[in-house]
């Protein structure tokens, strides 16, 4: 069964992490998912999607009905005791979509605080593919010596940063790019756009 975890932390850009959830559930069995406190707040902010309030198992109702699919699961971030907390359950890797700058110092400190910095922490012990999307500007130097640690040990550092050839013309362009960016980083498929020839 292919299966990816899916985090989305609280800098800005959580349209990525809600269109790559979208692409994602296209190629793979399950996708499990896991927002942080300041990413619903920031996703209602930036994008009018509201997931906030309610227990666990109603946030994944809502977010099931979102996508109109049951392949998603969504697990609190302070479920440390979540499947994808542990090493022995079988994901193929972990996009954390757009990643803060908090959570980004979180899993390159190994403090495994929270679902999102644990579920990352196992995916770099695992060996599994990590593919984070640190979002800030400009980027002062603990941040950029945080995403040198994680690349030194494995991780992808994928910033969602837009290139122009495809010449967009609309923000949803630009997200299908970052997007496509992403999962080519994941090694699935996808087209979302037109490759350079
Ligand atoms: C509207 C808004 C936008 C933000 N954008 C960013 C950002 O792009 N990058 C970042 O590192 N932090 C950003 N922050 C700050 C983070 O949300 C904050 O550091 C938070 O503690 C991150 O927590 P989390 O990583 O657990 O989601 C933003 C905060 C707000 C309110």
């Amino acid at each position: 069964m292919k299966s990816f975890v899916v985090a989305i932390s609280g800098a800005s850009g959580s349209v990525y992490g809600l269109r790559l959830v979208g692409e994602l559930l296209k190629s793979v069995d399950r996708v499990y998912l896991c927002v942080s406190r300041q990413a619903f707040f920031i996703m209602k902010t930036e994008t009018g999607v509201d997931w906030t309030g309610g227990t666990e198992s109603e946030t994944e109702k809502k977010i099931q009905e979102y996508y109109s699919s049951g392949k998603v699961r969504y697990f609190s971030e302070n479920n440390l005791a979540a499947p994808i907390s542990s090493g022995s359950f079988p994901a193929g890797g972990m996009f954390v979509v757009p990643c803060s700058m908090k959570t980004l110092s979180g899993i390159a400190g190994g403090y495994a605080n929270n679902l999102i910095e644990r579920a990352a922490d196992v995916a770099l012990k695992e060996g599994r593919r990590l593919i984070l999307s640190p979002r800030e500007m400009p980027f002062n130097a603990i941040h950029l010596e945080n995403m040198l640690r994680l690349a030194r040990m494995g991780a992808t550092i994928a910033p969602p940063v837009p290139a122009f050839y495809q010449r967009p013309e609309s923000i949803d362009d630009i997200v299908d790019f970052v997007v496509g960016k992403l999962l080519d980083s994941s090694g699935l498929g996808h087209d979302l756009f037109r490759r350079w020839a």
